[in-house]
């Protein structure tokens, strides 16, 4: 235990400039990235939390009322009123995938025109909601904004409920694979591949669609490709850049889990997929763990000790009710040892299960407090 303690999180993370936290849905992943980034921001970081779909009250907690796409700064005296104090700076936003996405293409676009072009283009609407929709590949574009243009010494990414890692590590790049493919180069290579591609008969379709919809599809799918062409380039060199930092020794993943049979397996997926795209173990944080154990008293025990205070019968409840909390905990204590093998570095971060949601500043303090050891 005294060897945990010296190895904390908080010893863990020292050097880390970004900190992703991955897990199954309702686990608890946008309060553990908060509570990571008010953390370390209490210790003295000036640290951003990108949030995706926060609670409503936590995002007022946060001061994110309004939708910014940037990052806000927590007002100090919304923390003082919360009794939070912190030596750095906690900065905070809520991710808006689509506008994150127009956002990559209009500063990569060569000039205004094409920008203009390009963010009005009816096929352009619909791919990037698409693409954006998916949320993973904008969070990694803000992720890489935050880093490279601005000066926060730690950035906390939280992650929509993926069933997935691969899909959010591996986004960057099936992007570029398409941009950079076959389909696409056939779209922009002159001399009329195009129209060649779509046959008489799909041509028919498109002027029918053109003549009922009044959007000419064709016309404006390849021109759309080709004043995309300037971006891609952009693209790339960015994609690959952020590929890169995924694997930079300062990037480091949070796995984060409830001790529940699901999400746990969940966990060790995740720890594998993470393995198998050669990453770094990733931490490993169980989160709403119970740990009212009885130790060596039997719900009897407790029941005898209680009767004077409370009464047979009330006592009775009251011992079922620890006896319940106790099965509780030797589950999840076992849940724990047995994560602890398969998944993370060895030593997890067990956060319990307070009696109260995490909603406002004070709520995430207390994360905090059990998540930096
Ligand atoms: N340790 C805890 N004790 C009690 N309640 C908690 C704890 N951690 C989180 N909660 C509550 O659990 C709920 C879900 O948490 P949260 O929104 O952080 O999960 P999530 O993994 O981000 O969910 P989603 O996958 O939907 O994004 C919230 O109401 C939060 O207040
Ligand atoms: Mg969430």
């Amino acid at each position: 235990m005294a060897v945990s303690q010296q190895r904390g999180l908080r010893s863990r993370l020292e050097g880390k400039r970004v900190v992703i936290c991955l897990g199954a849905g309702g686990v608890g992943k946008t309060t553990t990235a908060a509570a990571l980034a008010l953390g370390l921001a209490k210790d003295g970081r000036k640290v951003a939390v990108v949030t995706i779909d926060p609670a409503r009250r936590l995002a007022t907690a946060l001061g994110l009322v309004e939708l910014a796409n940037e990052p806000q700064r927590i007002e100090p005296e919304l923390l003082e009123q919360a009794g939070v104090q912190l030596e750095g700076e906690l900065w905070a936003m809520v991710l808006d995938a689509k506008r994150t996405f127009d956002e990559v293409v209009a500063r990569l676009a060569q000039d205004e025109g094409s920008r203009e072009e390009i963010l009005a283009n009816p096929v352009y609407r619909e791919l990037s909601t698409a693409v954006a929709g998916s949320h993973e590949l904008s969070a990694i574009a803000k992720l890489y904004e935050l880093y490279e243009e601005h000066d926060f010494d730690v950035i906390v990414l939280d992650t929509p409920p993926s069933r997935n890692a691969l899909d959010f590590l591996s986004a960057p790049t099936r992007l570029l694979g398409f941009l950079e493919g076959r389909a696409l180069q056939v779209f922009l290579a002159p001399g009329g591949l195009t129209a060649r591609l779509f046959g008489r008969g799909t041509a028919l379709v498109f002027a029918i669609f053109a003549r009922v919809t009044g959007v000419d599809m064709l016309g404006e799918l390849s021109h759309f490709f080709r004043s995309l062409s300037g971006v891609i380039d952009g693209f790339g060199d960015r994609t690959r850049a952020v590929a890169k930092l995924l694997r930079a020794p300062e990037t480091c993943f949070v796995i984060v889990t409830s001790p529940e049979p699901e999400p746990a397996a969940e966990a060790r997926f995740l720890a594998d997929r993470l393995a198998e795209a050669g990453m770094p173990a990733a931490e490993l944080i169980v989160n709403r763990f119970h740990d009212d154990e009885l130790g060596d008293r039997s719900v009897r025990d407790v029941a005898e000790l209680l009767a004077g205070e409370l009464g047979d019968e009330l006592a009775g409840r009251v011992a079922r009710n620890l006896g319940d909390f106790d099965l509780l905990a030797r589950r999840d204590r076992q849940t724990v040892a047995s994560l602890a093998r398969s998944v993370g570095t060895g030593e997890p971060t067990l956060v319990p299960h307070l009696d109260r949601e995490v909603q406002d500043l004070l709520g995430l303090a207390e994360v905090a407090e059990h998540l930096l050891l």
